[in-house]
């Protein structure tokens, strides 16, 4: 029989316990012998199946020597941070979906799990039940990667989604996607573009192996993004989307940036709808792969944490991680980055001409709305000169 404990029996905790469970069989087929949780941390004790199993003390967990692998799943930083490190320290695997722990210490907590000669794996961290790091970093470690972007946040396409499809207000869709368990205790985090930044920065971690301080990193959510522009670009072609994207730039730099994005109707993140996230990788042998699948939820967020503690027990020997070295220098700021750009300003369209000489027209019907050729953000700006800008959304190439 092999331990586990929880820390945290949230949503992603509640699930891990549910999959450990109900998948038992599967589970102890793959692994040779039965996993079971022995204990489940918690602030306060809640009735129910797994109520014998619940310790409000830390300390009984790091001291059991029976457990083998520790599930945190409190998020945040603070106890997350000291409960992980004490549990790599007391010689256990520890796994998690904390992408706030992740991006801000993943780093170091990866240094010590190495040091102590077991591992920190954090697969649920990005893209919930999608499987995306482990392709990331072994299946495509043959490859330079040159980008990483995609849908990140499942709250925010599910708010989109409902807004776009359903007319349903902003904050009705919050409420639902609260109530289906996919946002974040306090969902400013998704709403401001602050989680899809924390996945963000750790794929950019993984993909150009340095770090990607959160801090460094601009995100722009959607509480600004007006349904007229949604309209405008739906009416064009284009889809409007939240997306973090991190590329490498010349010179061995890295940026990463999160904002709403035009993304043309034929592209496959384009009907990447309610819920579901998708990330897109290009490696430069296999071109642009595609990840797809529910990137919130309880059951798929705890797949991908029971699949990180069967390969913990597992693996012979313990996976080398990827190379993500603490060194943050060489951050090219996103504005410096190519593309085109949709603008929405209160003047004529004469005015905006002025400025940018050729446009593409999307809406001149008392809006004024287009999109410029080629640019970097900063020269989109400046060339805004007098215009009064309403709207600015970049365009994925
Ligand atoms: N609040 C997050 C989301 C949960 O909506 O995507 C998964 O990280």
């Amino acid at each position: 029989m092999i331990q586990i404990a929880i820390l945290g029996f949230g949503t992603v905790g509640t699930g891990v316990a549910k999959v450990v469970a109900e998948n038992a069989r599967q589970i102890e087929r793959k692994l040779g012998e039965p996993l079971a949780v022995k204990s489940i941390l918690v602030r306060h004790f809640k009735d129910g199946p797994f109520r014998q199993l619940m310790t409000d003390d830390f300390t009984k967990i790091e001291e059991d020597g029976d457990i083998r692998v520790v599930v945190e799943a409190i998020g945040g930083v603070e106890a997350a941070y000291d409960y992980t490190r004490r549990a790599l320290g007391a010689g256990k695997h520890v796994v998690t979906a904390n992408k706030q722990l992740v991006a801000e210490k993943g780093c170091e907590l990866l240094a010590l799990a190495r040091k102590k000669n077991v591992s920190y794996l954090f697969e649920a961290s990005v893209g919930g039940g999608i499987p995306i790091l482990h392709p990331l970093t072994q299946c495509m470690a043959a490859n330079r990667i040159d980008e990483v972007y995609g849908i990140l946040n499942g709250t925010t396409n599910y708010i989109l989604t409902r807004m776009v499809r359903a007319g349903a207000s902003f904050a009705d869709a919050l409420a639902e996607a609260q109530e289906k368990g996919y946002a974040e205790a306090d969902p400013t985090a998704d709403v401001d573009g602050i989680d899809t930044g924390r996945k963000i920065c750790i794929l950019a971690d993984l993909a150009f192996g340095r770090q990607v301080d959160p801090g460094q990193v601009p995100m722009a959510g959607i509480r600004n993004l007006s349904l007229r522009d949604v309209k405008i670009a739906r009416r064009a072609g284009y889809r409007v989307k939240l997306l973090g994207r991190a590329v490498r730039t010349a010179g061995g730099g890295r940026s990463a940036y999160v904002a709403p994005h035009l993304i043309a109707e034929e592209s496959p993140l384009a009907g990447v709808e309610d819920v579901f996230n998708a990330v897109v990788v290009r490696g430069n042998a296999t071109g642009e792969v595609m990840f797809y699948g529910r990137g919130a939820g309880e059951k798929p967020t705890a797949s991908a944490c029971v699949a990180d503690v069967m390969e913990v027990l597992q693996q012979s020997p313990r996976r080398e991680e990827i190379g993500w070295s603490p060194e943050s220098g060489g951050f090219t700021d996103p504005l410096d980055l190519p593309g085109r750009h949709y603008f929405r300003v209160e003047d004529s369209l004469t005015s905006a001409a002025a400025g940018f000489g050729q446009v593409e027209v999307l809406s001149e019907d008392g809006d004024t709305a287009f999109l410029t050729e080629t640019m970097t953000g900063r020269e989109a700006l400046a060339r805004c000169g007098e215009l009064t800008v309403l709207a600015h959304i970049p365009v994925l190439a």
